[in-house]
Parts: structure tokens; C-alpha cells; sequence
């Protein structure tokens, strides 16, 4: 089956109260895993591609890797690019068969946002690629975006980005961050104001950036096996379940990605000291990625069976 764009699957999602899950892939082993979740749950799929994925294995790499999955797949499948720094690496991807881009101003003055993201929107949309831009700060370290604490998405402002840049669907900032470490007290969400945005944006698809649950088991198996990450805490299931039906039709998902891997490599690892296969290893990891990706399909994001 052919690449597609998100129009579609945001349309259902955002009818059905759902979310299409947004999974960031690095290598074959991810992208296998979240490949098989998805075909096994009949789910539409987003996978999406960082700069720092693309120098660590390459756009064609990646793309190849992509195109080799869907050559028997039967599920609509996303390649997007995961927060573009700038117009020339958004072109890079358009050029390169992505079918959505995101352009990530968000460090930037309203103005300039709204400038080059609509540059970007002017060249994607005359080559039929979505464009998903961000209005508001998330906490946390984003390769260009570094920034100490949240600066929540205004919904008057909201508004008039989109009017104003033309952008297919909008990433807000509502408390949640990237990363292993998104609360130190109790997590919370600020629904009242996706709420707001909501009701004076009807039918407008919006994204969740730093999504993770951050799953205890896979901290705590780490840290049992020689890893050291503590007090490591993501955003609660349900809450993600909630904002799928207040309008959020993507939710990236990449730090549970990592944490599954690496819990189930390093327990490998201690488990098995004589094997020196990676096949063994990297095997396992996949799996794990397949199973973390197939529960947050079925019990979170809530599109199982919506191709
Ligand atoms: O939000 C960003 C993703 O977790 C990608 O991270 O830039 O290290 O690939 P990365
Ligand atoms: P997490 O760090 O919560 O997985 O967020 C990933 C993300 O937002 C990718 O753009
Ligand atoms: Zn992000």
C-alpha cells in the first residue's frame, strides 16, 4: 500500500474521538515492531522521523526501510517529519516522499512563526503534503528548542495561526513535555484550556507532543539490570484517552519507544551473559516495541479497526 496523508485518519479520528498514535522510528527494529502492532490492531499509523534520526540512519535509510514494511501491509501509513527546524529541512523531507512535515517555530516570535511556517505551507501544499506547525512552548529539550518551562497555548492565538499560516493541524503545549521526566508532582493536563480550543477550532486537528506514558515497568526492569534512571514519570493513560476526545487526533510517542528497548536490552543482556548474537538482543527489543505499541493502539489511543 502506497504512502497517504493524515487528512483522512485525522477526519475519523477526530469524529471518533480517537487518536492516531505518531511513533518515532530510528531503525529496523522499530519500525518492524510498530509495523506489526499496527497491522496485527488495524490501525492507522503515523510514523515519524526526527533530524536526529535522520543523521543518525540517514532519510534514505529510513525511507527505504518504510517502503520495504509497506510493501505487504494493508493499513495507511504516515511518514511525517518531527519538528522541522527550519524551511530547508522541511523541503529536504517534502522532496523526499515525506507526506507531512512539521515545522516547529515555536522558540521563535509570533510573527516569525507564522512566517515561515507558511512558507513551508505555500511549497508543501503545492505538492500535496500536510503541514503541522506548534504554537506554544513545551518544558524539555527539543534539538533546537530548549526551553526551562511551559508556555501554554493561547486559544485566541491559536485561532489566528492557523488563519494566518495556513497550517493543516496545530501541536499545543497543555502541560505535557519530552522526556523521561514530564512531572515532579502530581501530572496534570490543562483540559480547560484544550477545551477552549476546541470550541472555537471545531473540526481542526490537534497534536500532542511529549505523549509517553513513561511505563514503570520498563523503569523499573532498567533500573533493575544497571540502568539509573529514577523517578522517571510520563502523562497517565487516561488522561491521553481524555484529550483524544477533546480534538487531539495525533500523539507522538518516542521516549516509551527508547524505554522499552533499553529496559528489555539491558535484561537481556543480564539474563543471557554467554549470547553475543544481536539477533537475540535486538529481537527481544522488537518485540517489546511491538507489545508497548499494540496496548497503547487498543487501550489508549482507541484506534483499533479504524482503516
Ligand atoms: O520530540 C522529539 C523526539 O523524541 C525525537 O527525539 O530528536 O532525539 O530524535 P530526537
Ligand atoms: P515523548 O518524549 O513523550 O515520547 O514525546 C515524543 C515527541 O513529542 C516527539 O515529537
Ligand atoms: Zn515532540
Amino acid at each position: 500500500m502506497p504512502l497517504t496523508g493524515p487528512k483522512e485518519m485525522f477526519e475519523k479520528a477526530y469524529k471518533g474521538g480517537h487518536a492516531v498514535g505518531a511513533f518515532n522510528v530510528n531503525n529496523m527494529e522499530i519500525i518492524q515492531g510498530i509495523m506489526m502492532a499496527a497491522e496485527e490492531e488495524k490501525a492507522p499509523l503515523i510514523l515519524q522521523i526526527s533530524s536526529g534520526a535522520r543523521k543518525y540512519a540517514s532519510q534514505i535509510y529510513l525511507m527505504k526501510l518504510i517502503e520495504a514494511a509497506l510493501v505487504e501491509a494493508d493499513l495507511p501509513v504516515v511518514v511525517h517529519l518531527d519538528h522541522g527546524a527550519d524551511f530547508d529541512i522541511c523541503k529536504a523531507c517534502i522532496d523526499g516522499g515525506f507526506t507531512s512535515v512539521m515545522y516547529d517555530g515555536s522558540h521563535l516570535s509570533f510573527d516569525e512563526n507564522i512566517k515561515i511556517t507558511k512558507q513551508v505551507v505555500d511549497y508543501a501544499h503545492d505538492r500535496g503534503v500536510w503541514v503541522e506547525a506548534e504554537l506554544g512552548r513545551l518544558a524539555g529539550i527539543e534539538e533546537h528548542v530548549v526551553s526551562e518551562e511551559n508556555v501554554y497555548t493561547e486559544p485566541d492565538q491559536a485561532v489566528e495561526f492557523v488563519e494566518r499560516s495556513g497550517c493543516d493541524s496545530l501541536a499545543i503545549a497543555i502541560g505535557t513535555s519530552h522526556g523521561a521526566y514530564k512531572f515532579a508532582g502530581e501530572p496534570r493536563l490543562d483540559f480547560e484550556r484544550l477545551e477552549k480550543i476546541t470550541k472555537i477550532m471545531p473540526d481542526y486537528p490537534l497534536v500532542l507532543h511529549g505523549s509517553s506514558s513513561v511505563p514503570q515497568e520498563f523503569v523499573e526492569m532498567a533500573n533493575q539490570y544497571g540502568g539509573d534512571i529514577p523517578g522517571a514519570k510520563g502523562v497517565p493513560e487516561d488522561l491521553l484517552r481524555k484529550a483524544a476526545t477533546f480534538g487531539v487526533c495525533k500523539i507522538n510517542i518516542d521516549t516509551d519507544i527508547r524505554l522499552a528497548m533499553t529496559a528489555t536490552i539491558r535484561k537481556s543482556f543480564v539474563d543471557n551473559p554467554t549470547v553475543f548474537d544481536p539477533r537475540k538482543y535486538l529481537g527481544a527489543a522488537r518485540q517489546a516495541v511491538k507489545d508497548m505499541v499494540q496496548h497503547k493502539i487498543k487501550n489508549v489511543l482507541g484506534c483499533s479497526n479504524q482503516i
